[in-house]
């Protein structure tokens, strides 16, 4: 469809948590800045968050110490450049944050409070509301951005592709979107752009079961893969220990029992009310994630069960009332009482370590493209990102992207033709590709289930004559995540950080490299 509607802008900006409106703040003195999102600005992964925001802030703590937690958690995947300027621009990266409005939780001299999670040697984690950390963020970054007339912020507006720019040299010129609802900006419109910021966060409803927001569809990865960008360590996809257990037919957004309440004190117990992390790892409970969700699932196996417990009665009423009352009320809401009874846990997809390749300044493999926050693989998170450690990214790096931009503005190009429509896959296979992703690639892999999950989505993809509209580019974009992150899933034969294979259990040092992703192409690096 052709766009009814052309904007000319500095900077679009695709996407509104915390690393989006970081961007367009960071960027609001380069011109005119545009944030683009699908729903209202608020609906994203990022007032979701519950533990909170990680940094060195704690006497005692270093930088060096936060860089090593990171780099273990990391599996030998992380990018050591990444991960430093990642910790020691951290702190500054708080500040700031704070000097916008958010309001952490003090204590009585007014000091961060801070706590612990899994992979963390110290207290690093300042929260917000208890546990409502992320909502404190997006409600500070959402009334800043909304003070600044020089951001214009377009509400339900899907963006469907990528403006190609004319010319030899691979890039982007801008994006294409369709907005629900009447007005200037309503229906299939163009935004041409010197720069365009991709922030649109995770991936988590390619599986049936997730901590993530229904927006959580993977259209920015989607988008930057049809463009010709290129995609990193995408099958690392990390479950989350424990969340609420729900019963068995359990799907969509689930609530999540933050690792905080372990960083606190509380136990993980099993069936016969043993504590089964100790002897498994020094840290016990507090062990990095993807030891954590391994050895639960294992835990499961061996009893045949599909939960395990958290034990948080010790913590106490007042504990659980003031530090931790969104998890309070999650539990509340399908009867249990966390001061009195175990919260039954299971792990579900949480995270999307990888995504697309940029360097330290945010820049993709395209010129004129950026991205920060889930939908890049900026190279911090390696193969298992450390707890606490996505929020500070989204600033970080949503910051480096400005003072790029600031310091070389990549010089306006002209469109070349709109990308051509894909194919849209039709909404009503998405359940059954997402039941396909979490039995065959989810937690725990193999050849022969990522072999027949690949068939699975294949055959799936073949609906795909679906009428545009926000349901099918989602299904779209789906299928063409999914697709790809079974696809890097099959090749690394290995069992390091998230990626978990049955049929090669072991690290392998052969394998400490990344894959790569564009289109159909995948090569090792
Ligand atoms: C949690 O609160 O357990 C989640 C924190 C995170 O994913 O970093």
């Amino acid at each position: 469809e052709a766009p009814g509607w052309v904007a000319e802008v500095d900077v679009v900006v695709v996407g509104s948590g915390i690393a989006g409106l970081t961007a367009a703040l960071e960027c609001s003195d380069l011109g005119k800045v545009m944030v683009v999102t699908k729903s209202v600005v608020a609906a994203g992964s990022t007032p979701w968050a519950q533990g909170g925001i990680a940094s060195v802030q704690a006497e005692g703590d270093t930088v060096e110490q936060h860089i090593d937690d990171t780099l273990v958690a990391g599996a030998g995947l992380c990018v050591p450049d990444a991960v430093r300027v990642l910790v020691s621009e951290g702190p500054d990266a708080v500040a700031e944050l704070i000097a916008r409005g958010a309001e952490f939780d003090r204590d009585e001299a007014g000091e961060l409070e801070l706590t612990r999670e899994g992979g963390h040697h110290r207290n690093r984690i300042a929260h917000a509301g208890g546990d409502a950390t992320g909502a404190e963020i997006e409600r500070a970054l959402v009334s800043k951005v909304k003070s600044m007339p020089e951001i214009e912020i377009v509400e339900h507006a899907l963006v469907l592709d990528l403006i190609p720019a004319a010319g030899d040299l691979p890039g982007v010129a801008g994006v294409t979107l369709h907005v629900m609802g009447a007005g200037t900006r309503g229906g299939v419109g163009a935004v041409h752009a010197r720069a365009v910021v991709l922030a649109t966060g995770g991936i988590g409803q390619i599986y049936a079961a997730t901590t993530n927001p229904p927006v959580s569809t993977g259209d920015g990865v989607a988008a930057a893969l049809r463009a010709g960008a290129r995609l990193r360590d995408v099958e690392f996809i990390q479950f989350h220990p424990t969340v609420l257990y729900l019963g068995p037919g359990a799907r969509g957004q689930l609530p999540l029992v933050s690792e905080a309440v372990r960083g606190e004190g509380a136990h993980l117990l099993n069936s016969a009310g043993e504590r089964f992390m100790i002897g498994q790892h020094p840290l016990a409970e507090l062990a990095p994630r993807d030891v954590v969700a391994k050895a639960i699932m294992k835990e499961m196996a061996k009893e045949d069960s599909d939960h395990v417990f958290v034990d948080g009665r010790m913590l106490g009423e007042e504990m659980w009332r003031v530090r931790f009352p969104t998890i309070l009320n999650s539990c509340r809401q399908v009867g249990i009482n966390p001061v009195t009874d175990l919260i039954p846990v299971s792990p579900a997809c949480h995270y999307f370590c990888g995504g697309i390749e940029t360097d330290l300044d945010g820049a993709t493999s395209l010129t004129g493209l950026y991205a920060c926050g889930e939908v890049a693989s900026s190279g911090v998170h390696g193969a298992n990102r450390l707890a606490s450690n996505s929020l500070l990214e989204g600033l970080v790096f949503a910051r480096r992207i400005a003072i790029s931009l600031h310091d070389q503005p990549p010089p306006r190009r002209q469109p070349a033709e709109d990308p051509r429509e894909p194919g849209l896959i039709d909404r009503s296979v998405v359940p059954t590709m997402q039941q396909a992703m979490s039995r065959y690639a989810g937690g725990l892999r193999s050849a022969r289930g990522l072999d027949r999950c690949a068939e699975e989505l294949s055959v799936l993809a073949k609906s795909n004559g679906a009428v545009p509209g926000l349901e099918a580019w989602e299904a779209t974009n789906l299928m063409t995540v999914a697709t790809v992150v079974v696809a890097s899933a099959r090749i690394r034969e290995e069992s390091r950080g998230a990626h978990w294979r049955d049929d090669f259990e072991d690290r392998v040092d052969g394998w400490q490299g990344h894959l790569l992703a564009q289109l159909e192409d995948h090569h090792l690096r």
